[in-house]
């Protein structure tokens, strides 16, 4: 008789919302050895869900060194945050082991690509929506579904997950997957630009705009391969028309709390495939570039206050913004607060 198989070693890099949501999950099934790769260390995981709670005492490290060797690398930071996570990417992978890359967008394994190697990458589409509460912390507000390309690759990370709170599909059309979702984060822009939740769609002009950056990447991803109709666009901005007015996907809540973007894995990935299709995609552009001038003015806590700049009266000296000791810049006696590098 066959010895049972080892129990697969998998460490996750970026335990937020996601990666810690997908921890409990393995944790949970009682099947893998998991180790959390975490910049700010923590004692205790809980994913909250519901009125449950799941809790565990996982293996947390905060330096490449002390990961050991996995089977499988699962890296959930932001997309912009993945040439940050480099160095336990390139640690780990040397040990042989496969990455499964749990980010938005469509352009997984380019972006990881430079870190690791020739090592196996796995893209995977998350769908779960889901916030982090603390380090360590995070809330499920849904269930947890994950899909990758079907293959063997794919279905060696569906096996990761036998007996977990969580569904692994593998699709034998993955570039469709990954394009519609990535219709449906196109939107998020809209509300991250104007501070306002999804509920903005709801006025005529600013559903006029939504659709047409929806069909900008319909467009495009019809060209990268994927089959996406002519309806969903208006099929995507009606549901979020009656949708929860006050929803907020995780762009627009980064957004508020004025931390870095996932802009360029996601409007910015439609301009850039756009461009070489020769399809033209001014509406993403635009907005891109505007998510970008806000994100980067987060990233150095440099913007004005709109507060600082009402109480300038006729009297007052020009208003010209000066850096402070802490590379804030601040204005009008309001002092802008430096944003956390997400
Ligand atoms: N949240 C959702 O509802 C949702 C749904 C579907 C897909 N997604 C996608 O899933 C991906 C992950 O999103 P998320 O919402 O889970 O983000 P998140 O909550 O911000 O989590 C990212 C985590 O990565 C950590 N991190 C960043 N740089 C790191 C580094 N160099 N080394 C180690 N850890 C690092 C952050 O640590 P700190 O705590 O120290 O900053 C944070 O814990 C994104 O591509 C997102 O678009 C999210």
């Amino acid at each position: 008789m066959e010895p049972p198989a080892p129990p697969p070693r998998i460490a996750v890099v970026g335990p937020g919302a996601i990666g810690l949501s997908i921890a409990a999950g393995l944790l949970g099934a009682g099947r893998a050895h998991v180790t959390l790769c975490a910049r700010t260390p923590f004692d205790e995981l809980v994913v909250e869900s519901g009125s449950d709670a799941f809790r565990g005492r996982p293996r947390v490290v905060t330096r490449p060194d002390d990961a050991g060797d996995v089977d499988w690398v699962l890296l959930a930071t932001k997309a912009h945050q993945t040439e940050g996570a480099a160095s336990w990417l390139r640690a780990l992978v040397g040990r042989g082991a496969r990455v499964a890359v749990a980010q938005n967008g469509v352009e997984h394994e380019a972006r990881v690509r430079p870190f690791v190697g020739d090592a196996e990458v796995v893209p995977v589409v998350v769908q779960c929506p889901a916030e982090g509460l603390s380090p360590g912390r995070a809330r499920r507000n849904g269930p947890l579904l994950l899909t990758v390309p079907d293959g063997a690759a794919g279905r060696a990370f569906l096996a990761l997950f036998e007996g977990a709170d969580a569904r692994v599909e593998c699709a034998s059309d993955f570039t469709t997957v990954a394009w519609s979702k990535l219709c449906l984060n196109v939107t998020a822009a809209v509300a991250a630009l104007t501070g306002l939740p999804m509920g903005v769609v709801r006025r005529p002009d600013v559903a006029a705009l939504t659709r047409g950056l929806v069909d900008e990447a319909v467009r495009v991803g019809r060209a990268e391969g994927a089959r996406l109709d002519d309806g969903l666009a208006a099929s995507i901005v009606g549901a979020i028309a009656a949708g929860r007015p006050d929803a907020q996907p995780s762009l627009v809540r980064v957004a508020i709390a004025r931390r870095p973007l996932e802009y360029d894995a996601r409007n910015g990935a439609i301009v850039r495939a756009g461009a070489r299709h020769g399809i033209a995609t001014p509406l993403n552009g635009a907005v891109t570039a505007l998510l970008a001038a806000l994100s980067d003015g987060f990233e150095r806590g440099s913007t004005l206050r709109v507060g600082a700049v009402r109480r300038v009266s006729v009297h007052d000296p020009p208003l010209t913004p000066t850096t402070s000791p802490s590379g804030g810049v601040t204005s009008g006696g309001a002092s802008a607060t430096r944003g956390r590098g997400r």
